[in-house]
């Protein structure tokens, strides 16, 4: 089992957040930017359907949950929605921070765990999560403490990496995945030992149907997934209820 503890995960983050950014978008290819730019522009156009049917939402507030070196928290802030990202690593936020600056985006950031965020029920209208939630530790207490904090008819989307179902294209896939990309990512960071994780993350994570049906049992409703570069990612849709049935 791999150790997701709050310390061994903040610990490994702090380590590899001065290279973070340059290692995803060149072990990725830049695909990461376009994968995390599918997610904006589906929120921002539900969330814009929403505020047009409301009449006042129109600058709704939204939850970037392991917002790490906060790409996703900027590009969702730059739509014009109000954002607060969140995560354990002091050394990912920092680098967030830092960058929002020198973009001169607006974002507030907190040190926090997902399994207990410091949020009143329904503070947001919707939450998101890249490349985030393979790493949390006690996922199903993290998927509810989300729910709790998102409003009533609210959005959750999440981007995570899986693993492409068509036979050839997942060999070549996972050659690359598990023997080059920790040989590099472990050259340029420093850390192999955090992009071997990467793979072994990725591989215990539940894809596809089977994560559907933890959003399902945790009260979303019409969750579903897009699937990206055949699989390499996937963009999972949920929508929190009215009312809990
Ligand atoms: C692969 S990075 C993704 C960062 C960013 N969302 C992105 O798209 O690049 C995973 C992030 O999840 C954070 N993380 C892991 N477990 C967490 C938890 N329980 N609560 C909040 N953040 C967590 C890590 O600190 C790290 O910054």
């Amino acid at each position: 089992m791999l150790s997701k503890n709050r310390e061994s995960i903040s610990g490994m983050f702090d380590d590899i957040a001065p290279k973070y950014d340059f290692l995803n978008h060149f072990l990725s290819f830049g695909m990461d930017i376009l994968w995390r730019r599918r997610l904006v522009r589906r929120l921002d156009k539900k969330l814009r359907l929403r505020a047009g049917k409301d009449h006042g939402d129109n600058k709704a507030a939204i939850l970037d949950v392991a917002c790490g070196t906060g790409d996703l928290t900027i590009a969702l802030a730059r739509k014009g929605w109000s954002l607060t990202g969140v995560d354990v690593s002091e050394g990912m936020v920092e680098k967030a921070r830092q960058k929002c600056v020198e973009k001169g985006v607006e974002a507030s950031f907190e040190i926090a765990s997902a399994d207990s965020l410091p949020y009143d029920d329904g503070a947001f209208s919707a939450v998101a999560i890249s490349f985030g939630i393979r790493n949390f530790d006690r996922r199903s207490e993290c998927i509810d403490e989300i729910f709790r904090v998102t409003a009533p008819s609210g959005e959750l989307m999440i981007l995570e990496f899986a693993v492409p179902r068509c036979k050839v294209w997942r060999a070549i896939y996972l050659f690359y995945f598990k023997h080059i990309l920790p040989l590099i990512g472990g050259m340029i960071s420093g850390n192999r030992g955090a992009y071997r994780y990467l793979y072994e993350s990725v591989m215990q994570f539940p894809r596809y149907e089977e994560f559907c049906k933890e959003l399902t049992d945790a009260g979303y409703k019409n969750v579903s997934y897009e699937s990206l570069m055949c699989g390499v990612a996937l963009l999972y849709k949920a929508h929190k209820p009215k009312m809990r049935s």
